[in-house]
């Protein structure tokens, strides 16, 4: 039987993913923040796949929760790295703490999560799926902490896979674009972003109300992030990167088939319209 551990199923893709490699046949340690007090959350997997379905406590930015989990499992086929959120805000306007929480979550937690199971997966020649974002390739602007994170996690990755391969395991970042999930309900504001006397009170104002605007429409369901991981983890020969979703592709074929020059010069032109100019 095939054993994957997913992390951050409490929502989103993370639960969403549980529910595809149950129905694929796998067996699934799906890990979330405070599991005894929300293991509720998977009730209806539980339901359906009984023991096939293990739910574990796991804060990814805790060393000794991380480590309990590889002492109690020796065996692992497939590690989904899914658990992150997002720090919103102009650079200037973020606390250095905040910075440094959305690395330790979205980077360090993650990578030394996938440390810790390395040893188990060069014995499967496993696989690690790691959920990146269009935006660990390009930037945007009030969220410079969250691509940087996604920045980091990509080149980590790379080198990750290429170490890896003599050895058997496969590596993969999903790129996945804008879908609906709780990922804008769990946003953390820049400290000074609601100040009025932030120098980008403007640009702050605009992209909450972009947001908000985006929010208000129905969204992309994450039904294809799922069905990409499932597919992943089927696969004998995975690729470095997948990307999903009509708008990361639309995303990555602007920037690829333009020169750089022209990509900065158009996106300037685009976020200066969108975001820097005071609402008539
Ligand atoms: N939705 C999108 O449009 C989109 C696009 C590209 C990439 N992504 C990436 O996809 C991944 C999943 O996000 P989502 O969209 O499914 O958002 P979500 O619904 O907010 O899910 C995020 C999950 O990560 C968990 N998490 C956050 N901090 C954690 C920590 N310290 N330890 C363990 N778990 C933690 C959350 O758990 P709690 O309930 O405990 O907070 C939640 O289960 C993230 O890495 C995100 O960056 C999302």
């Amino acid at each position: 039987m095939k054993t994957a551990l997913v992390t951050g199923c409490s929502s989103g893709f993370g639960k969403g993913i549980v529910a595809g490699l149950l129905a694929d046949g796998w067996t699934v340690i799906a890990t979330m923040r405070a599991a005894g007090r929300r293991a509720d959350l998977l009730s209806a997997e539980a339901e359906t796949y009984g023991d096939r379905l293990l739910i574990r406590e796991l804060d990814i930015v805790d060393a000794s929760q991380r480590k309990a989990l590889a002492v109690e499992f020796s065996h692992l086929d497939l590690l989904v790295n899914n658990a992150g959120f997002g720090v919103m805000g102009a650079i200037e306007d973020l606390s250095e703490e905040q910075l440094r929480r959305q690395f330790e979550v979205n980077f360090f937690g993650t990578v030394f999560l996938t440390r810790e199971f390395l040893p188990a997966l060069r014995v499967s020649k496993g696989k690690v799926l790691m959920i990146s974002s269009i935006l660990g390739r390009q930037s945007f602007p009030m969220s410079g902490a969250y691509c940087a994170s996604k920045f980091a996690l990509e080149g980590l990755s790379e080198s990750l896979a290429y170490e890896l391969s003599p050895h058997g395991v496969q590596v993969c970042l999903v790129e996945p674009g804008g879908f609906r999930t709780s990922m804008a309900d769990n946003t953390v504001w820049g400290e000074k972003t609601a100040d009025p006397a932030s120098p980008y009170a403007v640009q702050n104002a605009n992209m909450k109300r972009m947001r908000e605007k985006m929010m208000s429409r129905p969204g992309v369901a994450p039904g294809a992030v799922v069905r990409l991981i499932v597919k992943l983890a089927r696969k004998n020969k995975i690729p470095r990167r997948a990307l999903v979703g009509k708008d990361a592709f639309g995303m990555n074929a602007f920037a690829s088939l333009l020169p750089d020059r022209v990509v900065s010069f158009l996106y300037t032109r685009l976020y200066d319209k969108l975001l820097a100019k005071a609402p008539a």
